[in-house]
Formats: structure tokens, sequence, C-alpha cells
């Protein structure tokens, strides 16, 4: 099957254009996604859009909510194709997709074949008109699309060798599990501490262990699985903590106003070196996690003091050196403690975070536990 409806030979150089693109970057690296990626028309799927916005490398945006927020997006090729592969849809598989556009669903109907089935769910009816029409159009009739809040999955159509979620999650709903066959993958974009990232999990006995991670951003969960992050406002941005940390204190007045300490700590990263293991890291071992939103850098707090990552220039200038800083009372204490977490990251645990999901907190195990309403998340760290 290939998407052929409304193609052209402008779009196809483009589309061909954008393939070759992804495979020299290293995005691409399975040889099915990448025919799944050079027979589905994007185009078809953006209407609006020109061709050479349909055809880059980045997400087309389709709605926002009435304070301009983005709540419906054509997502990026490249993040499409890593979570993909992450998915590892098999022909023949039975394949759930949460939060549609249309385009994803194509490519995964290439993937499953015509012996698979794919279903995608939307909770917005605009979203569901225009992903159903566009895949009439582009070829994919049999791409079963619904309406309705995907927190519940769609049990009618289950069970599925593979779930994957294109919007934001803050935790696994009990329904995905359900509706996963035993030894199935899950890939979520899921958010804990301020950061995402698309975890492929498989289905192990009752729980969920992650197979791999990769950073990325989608819009958030609307309907029944929506949360938040609580933001304490400062002078500069705020603290973001997670629902889960209510009970987390936090300074009562603005302490980025009192006068600074600062300590560095000797580690020199990467200038380009993604630092979000650390800060996890960092929420796993110091108790008043949170985010200092503006930066989005890693802080710790108490109910008077507050102490945050900072950088400054290495010596060749490809490098940074970390370091902290810190406001109130307890300042020294609590840079202290972050750069000693820098250190121990620093020598054993840069290979980064594993994770597991299980329902219930019955029998966890032992690592960094995050309490969801549905779901408790662990991070474990390799030495
Ligand atoms: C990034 S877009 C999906 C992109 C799409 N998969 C594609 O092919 O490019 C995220 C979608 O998730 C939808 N969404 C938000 N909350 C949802 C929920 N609870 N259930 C189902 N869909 C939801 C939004 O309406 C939006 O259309």
């Amino acid at each position: 099957m290939t998407g052929v409806g409304s193609d052209s030979a402008p779009a196809g150089s483009l589309r061909t254009a954008l393939v070759q693109q992804l495979v020299a970057a290293g995005t691409i690296r399975d040889e099915r996604v990448a025919a799944a990626f050079a027979a589905v028309p994007r185009h078809v799927f953006v209407p609006h859009a020109p061709l050479e916005i349909a055809y880059a490398d980045d997400v087309v945006l389709m709605k926002h909510d009435q304070a301009g927020v983005v709540i419906s997006s054509v997502s990026q090729p490249s993040i499409v194709a890593l979570m993909l592969q992450q998915a590892a849809i098999r022909p023949g598989d039975r394949v759930l997709e949460i939060g549609s556009g249309g385009y994803n669903a194509a490519l995964m109907r290439e993937l499953a074949g015509p012996r698979g089935a794919v279903t995608s769910v939307d909770i917005d009816p605009e979203v569901t008109d225009r992903a159903r029409e566009s895949l009439d159009e582009a070829g994919y009739g049999d791409v079963v699309v619904v309406q309705a809040d995907g927190a519940f999955g769609v049990p009618e159509r289950a069970p599925y060798d593979r779930i994957v979620v294109t919007v934001t999650a803050w935790d696994i709903a009990g329904a995905w599990l359900r509706q996963l066959r035993p030894g199935g993958r899950i890939v979520v974009p899921l958010r804990m501490r301020g950061q995402t990232r698309a975890i492929a999990f498989d289905l192990v006995g009752d729980h969920l262990e992650s197979r791999s991670a990769t950073v990325c951003g989608f819009v958030s969960m609307q309907g029944a699985g929506a949360d938040y992050e609580r933001l304490v406002p400062l002078q500069d941005g705020g603290l973001a903590f997670d629902e889960d940390q209510e009970g987390e204190p936090h300074p009562q007045y603005d302490v980025l106003t009192l006068p600074a300490e600062q300590k560095w700590s000797g580690i020199q990263v990467h200038r380009e070196e993604p630092l979000l293991d650390l800060f996890l890291w960092l929420a796993s071992k110091l108790p008043g996690y949170c985010v200092l939103s503006g930066r989005e850098w890693a802080a710790v707090a108490t109910a008077d003091s507050l102490a945050y990552l900072t950088s400054r220039n290495g010596k060749d200038g490809v490098h940074i050196e970390l370091g902290c800083r810190g406001h109130g009372p307890d300042a020294g204490e609590l840079i202290d403690h972050m750069l000693d977490q820098v250190q121990s990251w620093d020598a054993k645990h840069r290979r980064g975070p594993a994770f597991q999901v299980h329902a219930s907190d019955a029998v966890l195990p032992p690592g960094f536990h995050i309490a969801r309403r549905h779901s408790y998340i662990t991070v474990t760290w390799a030495e």
C-alpha cells in the first residue's frame, strides 16, 4: 500500500530530500521506516502549508487554545521517525496511536502492512475530522479514527501490540496497560520533574520496563489525564514542582533578591551535551528538587533558601564548567549537596536512567519513585 492520493512530482522530490536528510543525520536508521517516509505524502496532512513547509523537518502547528498555547500539531518528522523506531512496529501488528493528525497513523499503516490494523484516537473532533479526510485522500481508508479521550484507550479495538502516545503524558493510564498484549510495547512522551522523554516500555508480566528513551517535546494531554506543574513565582520566572511534590517546602518570598553564594565543581561538560540526565539524577537524590523555570535548570528549595545549577565558560571554549549558586540561610549546605551529586553523576552515572512503571506500590523495585495518579514510576541508574 502506498499513499499516492493528491501526490505530485514536486512533493515527491521534496519528500525524497527529507528522507535523505533524515538518513544522513542518522535519525532514520531503519530501512522500513525510510520506506514509509518515502511513501506517505505528508503535505496531504497539512493542507494549509506550502510544500516547502510540509517537507521541512519541523512541526506544523495546527491549532491554538484561547490563551495562544498550541494544542494540536502535525509532529516534526525527526521525532516521528525516532519514536517509530522505538516502537519497532512489525507487519501484522495491531497499533493504537493516541493523538491524531493522520500523518503518523499513515506511517504506522505502512509499517503494520495490510495484515495489521491501525487505530488513531484524538480528543478533539476537529482533529479527527481532518485526520479522517486526509487519510482517505492519501489512500489510507482502513486506518480507524476515533474521537474520544485517549486516557481510556480504545477498548473495542484492543488488544494492541503497540501503543504510541503522541501527546505529553504525566502518567501511564491503567487502560493502556490493560489494552496492551503481553510482551507488547508502548512508546510515550512521559513528563517528570520538568522534562519529557519519549520512553519505549515493554510490558513484562504486570509492569513496564524501559528499552530506550529520547528527549522530546509535545503538546500537553487534555481530558482525564491532564496534569499541571505548580509554579511558585519569583522575580525571574519561578520554581516548578510536580503534582506529587505538593507537600515540599519552598521559599515564601523572592529569595533571588537575597545575596548570592556560588561554588564551582571543576567538572567540565561539552557545551552541547544535554544535561537532562544530570537534572533527573539530581531530582532522584535531592529533596526539594524543582526546576528554575525561565532558565529550565535544576534547582533545590527549602522553606527559605534556594540553590540552582549554573555554568561558566570552560578552558577551551567548547566545554562549560558546572557550578551551583544559592540564596538564603541554607544556601551553603544546599550548594554542597548539589555539587556532591554533580560529582557522583559525573563519576558513576553518566550512562543514563532506566525506568519501570507499576500499577500499584505493593512491590516496587529499589530506586527513585514518582507517584502518579494511576501508576508508580521507578527511576534507576546503572553504575
Ligand atoms: C502532537 S498532536 C498529534 C500529532 C499526530 N500524531 C501526527 O500525526 O502528527 C497531539 C494531539 O493530541 C491530542 N490530544 C490531547 N489530549 C488528548 C487525549 N486525552 N486523548 C486523545 N488525544 C489527545 C490533541 O488534540 C492533538 O491533536
